[in-house]
């Protein structure tokens, strides 16, 4: 299991359908064993998840490393750690 905060490296993006106008929450303590999302995990480790609301229906690719400078969106960065 990752550590809070500490970018894991290594791992891809998860492709997901998400839907124009409906938040999700992506998890970004790395504990989620729902990933990409959030499942309360985060709880006591100072970090919390961000809400993402999709402009538009289609899939999207959210970062799973948690080292993507453009979250909750993958920017490639897992392929550098
Ligand atoms: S999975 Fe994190 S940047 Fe790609």
């Amino acid at each position: 299991m990752a550590e809070a905060g500490v970018i894991k490296g290594g791992d891809a993006p998860i492709a997901v359908e998400l839907t124009a106008g409906e938040a999700v929450w992506w998890c970004a303590c790395g504990r989620s064993k729902n990933q990409p999302f959030c499942d309360g995990s985060h709880a006591g480790t100072g970090l919390e998840p961000k809400a993402f609301t999709p402009p538009k229906t289609r899939t999207y690719y959210l970062c799973t490393c948690k080292g993507t400078q453009k979250s909750p969106l993958c920017d490639g960065t897992h392929n550098r750690i």
